[in-house]
């Protein structure tokens, strides 16, 4: 089968970890296995344009951000088709070219990675799909998900399902390094629609990066308590999943957000992601919580931003007390609602 040209169209969501992956193996391998809330709001939406090439030495793309020439990606997507050509042998054959854009604020401090190679592997899935027909929808999403790990680690959790596991569990049937899986068990109702409002402290670039922060888990003297750390957390999680209690999903998933940084504090070079007013708001939510018994908690990812997470039901009052409280931490006084999601969409 041979097509000349076409093009398609994806949205592919961000998601926030509650057991961190902090860590990998050569290959995108992850250290440990970690699970994710799939998040609804904050979102990458690409188009990919393709169209037959004559010289087939090469890989040719071009690639626009919010419809500008963006040519700082350029060697990331370069990178990228490097490492996926094994898989997808036709991507020497086309021209594309890749036209994104994400919903949350432009240099908002949200890593744009995850939905971002999330939502252009789903569209490479879409070509290969028009190319080999016979393919399961299985099939499809999983080697969607595992090209997107290709891409950048966290972004196999972005493809389908609202709670994601990434790497071998051993009690977590199907659950793989390749790949992200839907957590296959129970989820009590106190998890339906859970949210996630997300505070921006801090807009600038990071001062070291995620990949950077992995290498460094290389002779980090707790890594390898670490990561049997999060085996256990993962396991834990799987009953309090089921059982729907609060208490224990909020102190696992605040100790694995404190571990994570703990992680960048003792590695060698150390360095602090958080700021000032990230610890303003930790105590402002421990604060609140003692007072209110209202079950927020928070959770951190690889910067200064804090996601604050809490059941549907008690969204008023948190809402609230994020105006009234928390906006004086936030840059700009900006934060961003979301909440649980479904994972990508073919527009
Ligand atoms: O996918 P990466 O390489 O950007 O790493 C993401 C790491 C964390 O966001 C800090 C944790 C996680 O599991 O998403």
């Amino acid at each position: 089968e041979s097509i000349e040209k076409g093009h398609f169209a994806w949205s592919a969501p961000s998601n926030i970890a509650l057991v961190k992956y902090w860590g990998k193996k050569d290959n995108q391998i992850p250290a440990n296995p970690s699970v994710s809330f799939t998040l609804n709001n904050c979102k990458t939406i690409t188009k990919l344009a393709f169209e037959k090439k004559t010289n087939l030495d090469n890989f040719s793309f071009d690639l626009f951000f919010e419809g500008k020439p963006k040519e700082d990606f350029k060697p990331k997507i370069q990178k990228f088709f490097e490492r996926i050509e094994i898989y997808l042998p036709f991507l020497k054959d086309y021209h594309f070219t890749i036209d994104t854009q994400n919903t949350f604020p432009h240099s908002s401090g949200i890593a744009s990675s995850a939905s971002g190679m999330a939502a252009l592997a789903m569209n490479l899935m879409s070509l290969e799909k028009s190319l080999n027909p016979v393919m399961t929808e299985d099939y499809f999403y999983q080697k969607a998900s595992l090209l997107a790990r290709l891409g950048s680690g966290s972004a196999c959790r972005s493809v389908k399902g609202q709670l994601v596991v990434w790497g071998n569990q051993a009690n977590i049937e199907g659950s793989s390094d390749l790949f992200g899986v839907e957590f296959p068990y129970t989820v009590h109702e106190n998890f339906k629609n859970y949210q996630d409002t997300i505070l921006l402290v801090d807009k600038g670039e990071k001062q070291v990066s995620s990949t950077v922060g992995h290498d460094l888990m290389y002779n980090h003297p707790y890594a390898e308590r670490r990561f049997t750390q999060a085996h256990e957390n993962l396991d834990s999680l799987i009953t309090i999943f089921e059982n729907g209690d609060l208490e224990a999903f909020i102190q696992l998933v605040e100790s694995e957000a404190l571990t994570l940084h703990a992680m960048m504090m003792t590695s060698m070079p150390y360095y602090i992601l958080m700021k000032p007013n990230t610890l303003e708001i930790i105590n402002a939510i421990w604060k609140f919580r003692n007072q209110t018994q209202i079950p927020v908690c928070f959770t951190l990812d690889a910067g200064a931003n804090v996601h604050v997470l809490y059941p549907n039901k008690d969204k008023e009052n948190v809402l609230q007390f994020i105006k009234d409280e928390l906006v004086g931490y936030c840059q700009n006084e900006q934060y961003i609602c979301d909440e649980i999601g479904n994972g990508a969409m073919l527009l």
